[in-house]
């Protein structure tokens, strides 16, 4: 058996774990100073949740994107795919919709796509998700956007850019599917493959196109923006102007679209230029009727989700990983065998508060001294039959080599006043 992960997953290594945690607390600081409160749901459900939730004409779907089996009761199951399906059944099955509104609900964890694996496209990967629920007003889709905008902020990242713009109500998408469909069908056979399927099941999807040759073909036609009915621009046109309010830098995306379905008005973007061809660091927006979908009440809802690689890889690029703060204030250094236990019991005493690591063997000082400062610990603190007689430790400052006779009783007051 090889030792080597799945394709499409990869570990989360020590040193990349500073980054990772910065991103975890400015999430959970941004979100939770707005209201949102933290969900955690199961990693797999019964498959009808996310059949009935991204829609049948999703990528997730036809792409076959989702790790369906079965479980020994024949019941279908998925592996998560994406959090928003999953949220809501467990907003519906608990009742929060009988809470005040609105519900901000905040998760973050593992998700799984088969994907074709490539820079930023993998087949676990990891989100930060939100979800507001109960609130139509364009204030809520603003608030979401400015919440995504935020926490990136907080990850140190300034070189973001959100865009904005709208799917429409389903009679917007219903005529400019109709008005693409009338365009492209008689050129359908220059289109791609993939574009060819996107026209036949959703023809909107067929603006994302990465193909230099579709793309060119969608040049001269209209934007879904062009079709927006009445409410729609009204909601948009509100949106953007509390974005410009507080002073949320975006621009207007009049062709956004997005691989999930349920989508209505609002679709937002947040990219990042240098991380490769895959530039959405997140994105999401409004679902008015999904929450009815799954079972539950009339609720409308908007959220969105950011990629945590993707982040991570966009942090890395402005050396943002947080300086790692992995080192021990005090290693000890038994210099006889008795020592051994006598270091490892202070260890486990003083670890109550502070980080303090040491060797398992008997070490000369040199030595001793060699691991304390591999370690990068502050001090070492060496401990032989000299030290036990006066039941002290021999301090060294590791930075300036000064050193000092501590006694065991005095051990805390003395790296308290230091710190
Ligand atoms: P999504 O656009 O499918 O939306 O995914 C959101 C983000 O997750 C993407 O922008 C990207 O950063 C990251 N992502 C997606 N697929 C992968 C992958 N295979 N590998 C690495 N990163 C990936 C949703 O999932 C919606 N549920 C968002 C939402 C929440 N809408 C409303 N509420």
């Amino acid at each position: 058996m090889k030792s080597q992960a799945v394709k499409g997953t990869h570990d989360v290594l020590p040193e990349e774990q500073p980054a990772w945690r910065r991103l975890l607390s400015a999430a959970e600081q941004v979100l939770e100073r707005a209201g949102a409160r933290p969900l955690t749901t199961p990693v797999f459900e019964y498959s009808e949740v996310f059949e009935k939730s991204v829609g049948e004409s999703a990528d997730l779907i036809v792409q076959k994107e989702m790790y369906t089996f079965e479980d020994r009761g024949g019941r279908s199951l998925t592996l998560r795919p994406e959090f928003t399906a999953g949220v809501l059944r467990a907003f519906i099955e608990h009742g929060m919709h009988t809470l005040p509104t609105p519900v901000k609900l905040w998760s973050a964890g593992p998700l799984f796509r088969a994907e074709n694996v490539q820079r930023g496209r993998y087949r676990q990967f990891h989100q930060i998700n939100l979800e507001i629920l109960g609130l139509s007003q364009a204030l809520a889709d603003a608030e979401a956007v400015q919440l995504m905008y935020a926490t990136l902020r907080a990850c140190g990242l300034d070189r973001v850019h959100m865009r904005v713009g709208s799917v429409g109500d389903p009679e917007d998408r219903a005529a400019y599917n109709a008005y693409l469909r009338a365009e492209l069908e008689p050129v359908q056979q220059r289109l791609s493959e993939t574009s060819r399927e996107r026209l036949r099941l959703n023809p909107m999807r067929v603006l994302d196109s990465k193909s230099e040759e579709d793309q060119a073909l969608l040049a001269p036609l209209e934007r879904p923006i062009d079709f927006l009915g009445e409410a729609a621009r009204a909601h948009l046109d509100q949106v953007l102007a509390f974005l410009r309010d507080w002073g949320v830098p975006f621009e207007i995306d009049p062709g956004i679209v997005r691989g999930l379905d349920y989508y209505r008005r609002t679709a937002f973007e947040a990219h990042y230029q240098g991380i490769g061809a895959q530039s959405a660091l997140g994105g999401g927006g409004r679902y008015d009727g999904l929450v009815e979908n799954l079972g539950g009440p009339p609720m409308p809802g908007v959220g969105w989700a950011m990629g945590v690689e993707r982040v991570l890889d966009a942090m890395a690029q402005e050396a943002l990983a947080a300086a790692a703060d992995e080192a021990p204030e005090l290693f000890l250094v038994p210099l006889d065998d008795a020592a051994i236990a006598e270091v490892a019991a202070l260890a486990v005493r003083l670890r109550r508060s502070r980080r303090v690591e040491h060797a398992y063997v008997r070490r000369n000082p040199g030595k001793g001294l060699r691991d304390a400062d591999r370690s990068g610990a502050t001090f070492a603190g060496l401990r032989g039959e000299a030290e036990r007689r006066k039941d002290v430790l021999q301090l060294k400052h590791m930075a300036s080599g000064e050193q000092t006779e501590v006694p065991v009783s005095d051990l805390e007051g003395f790296l308290d006043a230091r710190a």
